[in-house]
């Protein structure tokens, strides 16, 4: 396995509108990014991913792009922006920003001149078909509900948009836009960032032929976008990092997209945890053993080759903390605990702001809480097939993308500290508790965990690039996991549920000759003639050098 800095470094994701906001709009910005730098430093991470900061009229919170070369209005300048990379690089902090290319704001002025005629040099920029009689071209429904294209007036034929209709689709098969493309990435690689993140990106590739009911990207043709991306600028700007948003893959498929000798991605977000409950508006409540299987089978089936992001929530999910551990009671310790096995896998760990101080879903009283467009478009559509208003709060409340957008919760002031004005997005009201002023000042808090975690990554080869091999895979209860490197081991033991666990220990686990290196409880852990004793979401790590 080859060193990289991007698989040693821990990654944090900031949701801009919902950071900082530094002059009481109540909408996050740039300048209150540059003011929680230091916060981040002692955090230890080394990278910061950025969500769009690009002019946006805000459709989707910036993942719709009107111009890829200006600064968002209500985020700042781009002399602000210019502070904000030589304050991280004077840090030592790296930037990588989002790359939104699959669609652009129907704002844009590519898509404007678009739509004006069938023979705007600008109509092959996006996706333009006619109908099938009075019907879309195909039955394909968006993302954000409801169809996937959009009829216009002007020309008399329908555009396609995966997401919102004020997302039309680029046409990637156009050499042209691949061209702009290339040349926006130079404009951003050329100011001195370190990389993108690069959203839905395996939807670029888009089907010879449109049919079937919903769409199927064709990744052979992903494949030759990214090497030609790859040749013609990546490679140009060596020891940068790039990360994909891919949903739909599987190890065997990611590792076409992140293979090194392949030259197309470093590492890719792949979805398959995030589908544990089945249907994304289930409510049901994961099994640990779905939850381990999709896990392990990432960290052995990828290969030798390719690289794993580890990572349980962002800005398009659920509370972390809410989904998979307990909010309740065990809400630090549950954190903490999630922390360790996301700190503890092969892979590059990515922390989603708020999850370093045990950062929770909302409790909306009210769908009119909510801001997101997924959510209220979904909320639409379900109300037109007779969803009560009750019925959608209850799964708004566990499964909308809003409960990672409320406010960062930074103290015990008003608003949480975020801002002098409204918020845009109702603060969390559990914010007088749970805040990083109290987790800085209390040595047992969840943020100080995160330091530890950080710390230890780079002490140890091991807890990178370690071997994985798993026990009890048929526990409901605990995931058990070694690393292995050279004769460095690595143990972890994680309670998963809020009862003590009694764990028979077979002859290679042996915690009695290794060192705890890092737990969750005080004190120390319960080891006794051949069984260990977790405690309710009890995470043990133990360290030793076989002979
Ligand atoms: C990605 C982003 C999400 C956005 C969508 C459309 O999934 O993470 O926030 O809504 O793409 O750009
Ligand atoms: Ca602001």
């Amino acid at each position: 396995m080859t060193k990289k800095w991007w698989k040693e470094a821990v990654v944090y994701q900031i949701y801009p509108r919902s950071f900082m906001d530094s002059n009481g709009d109540g909408i996050g910005d740039l300048n209150g990014i540059i003011s929680k730098l230091d916060y981040l430093k002692d955090l230890g991470v080394q990278v910061v991913w950025l969500c769009p900061v690009y002019q946006s009229p805000n459709d989707d919170n910036g993942y719709d792009i009107s111009d890829y070369r200006e600064i968002m209005n209500e985020f700042g300048t781009m002399q602000e922006w210019e502070t904000l990379l030589s304050e991280m690089h004077r840090r030592g902090l790296k930037l990588i920003m989002d790359l939104v290319v699959n669609h652009t704001s129907d704002e844009h002025k590519w898509f404007v001149e678009s739509q004006k005629s069938k023979d705007s040099p600008y109509r092959d920029y996006y996706i333009w078909r006619d109908g099938n009689g009075d019907a879309p071209p195909t039955e394909w429904q968006s993302y954000f509900s409801f169809d996937a294209w959009q009829y216009d007036e002007t020309t008399k034929q329908y555009y396609l948009h995966l997401f919102s209709k004020k997302q039309p689709d680029l046409n990637w098969a156009n050499p042209a836009v691949r061209a702009e493309v290339f040349d926006l990435m130079k404009f951003w690689l050329d100011k001195g960032i370190d990389g993108f993140r690069m959203d839905v990106i395996n939807a670029i590739g888009k089907p010879n032929v449109f049919d079937g009911a919903y769409f199927v990207p064709d990744d052979r043709k992903t494949h030759e976008y990214l090497q030609e991306m790859n040749r013609k600028v990546l490679s140009k700007y060596p020891g940068i990092m790039t990360v994909g948003e891919t949903p739909g893959v599987t190890p065997q498929t990611a590792a076409l997209f992140t293979d090194e000798r392949r030259e197309e991605l470093n590492m890719v977000f792949h979805f398959e945890h995030m589908g544990v409950e089945g249907d994304k508006y289930s409510l049901n409540r994961f099994r640990l053993t779905d939850l381990k299987r999709i896990l392990s089978k990432w960290q052995t089936e990828l290969g030798e080759n390719a690289w794993n992001s580890l990572y349980l929530n962002n800005h398009d999910q659920p509370r972390m903390v809410s989904r998979f551990g307990n909010d309740g009671e065990y809400r630090v310790q549950s954190a903490k605990m999630l922390a360790t096995m996301l700190h503890t896998m092969q892979g590059t760990p990515y922390i989603y702001q708020g999850e370093e101080i045990g950062m929770t879903n909302v409790p909306f009283s009210s769908l009119d809480d909510y801001r997101d467009i997924e959510t209220l478009n979904w909320a639409k559509e379900s109300r037109l097939q007779g969803k009560t208003d009750e019925e959608l709060l209850l799964v708004a409340n566990r499964k909308s993308r809003d409960n990672a957008r409320t406010p960062m919760q930074w103290s015990n002031a008003q608003n949480a500290g975020f801002t002098a004005g409204t918020p845009w997005i109702s603060v969390n009201p559990n914010y007088p508790e749970i805040n990083v002023e109290s987790d800085l000042r209390n040595p047992d808090s969840i943020l100080n965990y995160y330091k530890k975690l950080i710390q230890l990554r780079g002490q140890y080869d091991v807890i990178v690039y370690g071997d994985f091999k798993e026990y009890f895979t048929e526990s409901e209860q605990v995931y058990c996991y070694t690393r292995t490197l050279g004769n460095e081991k690595l143990q972890v033991f994680l309670n998963f549920t809020a009862e003590p666990v009694v764990l028979p220990l077979p002859q290679e686990l042996i915690p009695e000759k290794a060192n705890p290196l890092l737990s969750n409880y005080a004190g120390q852990p319960e080891v006794k003639s051949g069984q260990l004793n977790l405690r309710p979401y009890e995470a043990l790590v133990y360290y030793c050098e076989l002979a």
